[in-house]
């Protein structure tokens, strides 16, 4: 794989693979490192984060802490991030440039919402266009003083405000909603409650309770009953329709310091995973990687197409389940991907609808709005991406059906600017007949810098 500049613009050469071996490890969880980085400015005592992502966006996250008074030392491959000393947080002189990355933009949000903190966010076009409605709703309904554009987009202006307690079931599945309403109440020692239809990412829980903080759930508990179809069969429903886990953080939730170890990111690892199934003969190994329920869902599905990836060495470190992930070659069915399990995989769609073009029979992916509010609209950029390496595909406003094919044509591939779309399509590209280019390939540093490299360490030349 080569990479040269093209008028400013970088692409990436890809050709096919004949089979990948290896075993690797991996940069450390994007969400994972942004929570940490955030949460320092609240702890009482410096926080060491080792394995913090190298991602372009959790760097935008250090910057921000850095402008905010956190104080940030390297030591060995570690990060001691200092809270800011004496009268804690200041304000900013200039805007805080979060670039692409939409949980630093939106978490940061709460946090400084309930930091009584002025400051205004903006962003790059992509992160401008994203809505912000979302999270400025709740926190106003927390009293926040926060203002967007008439679009609901960035730049969005904070300023000192009296935050009120609020119980608020998510009408979206975001994590980052989620937690901008739970870092503003841990930022102003505000009780929080928060209900969620369909469970979503939970590291902003977990990593405040692993630091000692005041934070509970509750899961509201499934009743077993008759199938209405087939009445010999037990369905599982909930007793209520109205959500499934509460979250309540207590109003003198402290957080304490102390040391986080970031797993290896799973949703990097879904392109590598994705290469070793499709390739044939592949065996690869990936070290260390976070395999938190709420992040599974990719692996969930794959097992049921007939994927055989195994998790070993399971263990828990800093408050995260953590494995090695073992893939085998293997020859995949489709399936019909939607419901509740969306929210465990939305990452990895591109992804899962690079591996549906590559195996035999119709894959249909439905109730994936959300993908079209993501870095780039996932679904048009998948679509056109696909028909153009010679695939049958058929949108909908909220997901995509996936004709298979025998092999893929290697073509020009737009990334749309989206660090997703062009892992996503470099995987593509080594299951295709001929050359596949990738373009504005860089694009790949904002969530995994060394992407091209790593994946091309594992080809058998
Ligand atoms: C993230 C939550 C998800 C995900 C994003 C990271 C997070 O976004 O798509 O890449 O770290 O909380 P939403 O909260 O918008 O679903």
């Amino acid at each position: 794989m080569k990479c040269k500049r093209v008028f400013l613009m970088s692409e990436t050469i890809i050709k096919k693979a004949n089979k990948l071996q290896g075993a690797i490890s991996l940069p450390g969880d994007k969400s994972i490192s942004h929570r940490a980085a955030l949460l320092s400015l609240l702890c009482e005592n410096p926080l060491t984060v080792t394995n913090y992502s190298d991602a372009a966006d959790c760097q935008n996250t250090l910057n921000a802490v850095k402008s905010l008074g956190g104080q940030i030392h390297n030591e060995g491959d570690s990060l001691i991030i200092s809270p800011p000393p004496d009268e804690g947080m200041k304000s900013p002189f200039e805007p805080i440039n979060c670039g692409n990355s939409g949980t630093t933009m939106r978490l940061l949000a709460g946090l400084l919402s309930g930091a009584s903190i002025s400051a205004t966010l903006i962003g790059d076009d992509s992160l401008s266009s994203r809505p912000m409605g979302r999270i400025a709703e709740p926190l106003r309904l927390m009293n926040a003083e926060i203002e967007i554009s008439e679009d609901n987009t960035a730049p969005i202006r904070i300023s000192p405000g009296t935050i009120i307690p609020i119980d608020y079931t998510l009408p979206v599945a975001s994590a980052q909603v989620k937690s901008a309403l739970i870092l503003a109440g841990l930022a102003s020692k505000t009780d929080v409650i928060i209900r969620e239809r369909s469970l979503t990412r939970d590291h902003t829980e977990r990593m405040i309770s692993y630091l000692d903080g005041d934070l509970r759930i509750e899961d509201v508990k499934m009743n077993i009953v008759p199938d209405p179809v087939d009445p010999r069969k037990k369905k599982k429903v909930l007793s209520t329709d109205a959500y499934k886990r509460s979250i309540f953080l207590g109003k003198n939730s402290r957080i304490s310091g102390g040391e986080i170890n970031v797993p290896g990111d799973i949703s990097t690892a879904a392109f590598f995973i994705a290469a070793a199934l499709l390739v044939k003969d592949s065996h690869l190994i990936i070290k260390d990687i976070g395999v938190n329920n709420t992040r599974m869902g990719l692996v969930k599905i794959l097992k049921q197409m007939g994927a055989r990836i195994n998790i070993k060495n399971r263990r828990e470190i800093s408050g995260e389940p953590i494995g090695d992930i073992e893939v085998f070659y293997s020859k995949l069915k489709p399936r019909k991907i939607s419901g509740n399990i969306i929210p465990g995989l939305i990452d990895e769609i591109p992804i899962l609808a690079v591996m549906a073009a590559n195996i035999e029979g119709t894959t249909i992916i439905r109730d994936a709005e959300e993908l079209r509010h993501k870095e780039s609209d996932r679904i048009k950029a998948v679509c056109n991406n696909l028909a153009a390496m010679g695939v049958k595909v058929g949108e909908f406003p909220d997901g995509m059906a996936i004709e298979g094919t025998d092999e893929l044509e290697g073509a020009e591939i737009d990334s749309f600017g989206d660090h997703r779309i062009a892992m996503a399509f470099a995987v593509a590209g080594i299951t295709a007949h001929g050359q596949t280019v990738i373009n504005n390939s860089d694009v790949v540093s904002i969530s995994c810098p060394k992407f091209f490299t790593l994946l091309d360490g594992l080809r058998i030349k």
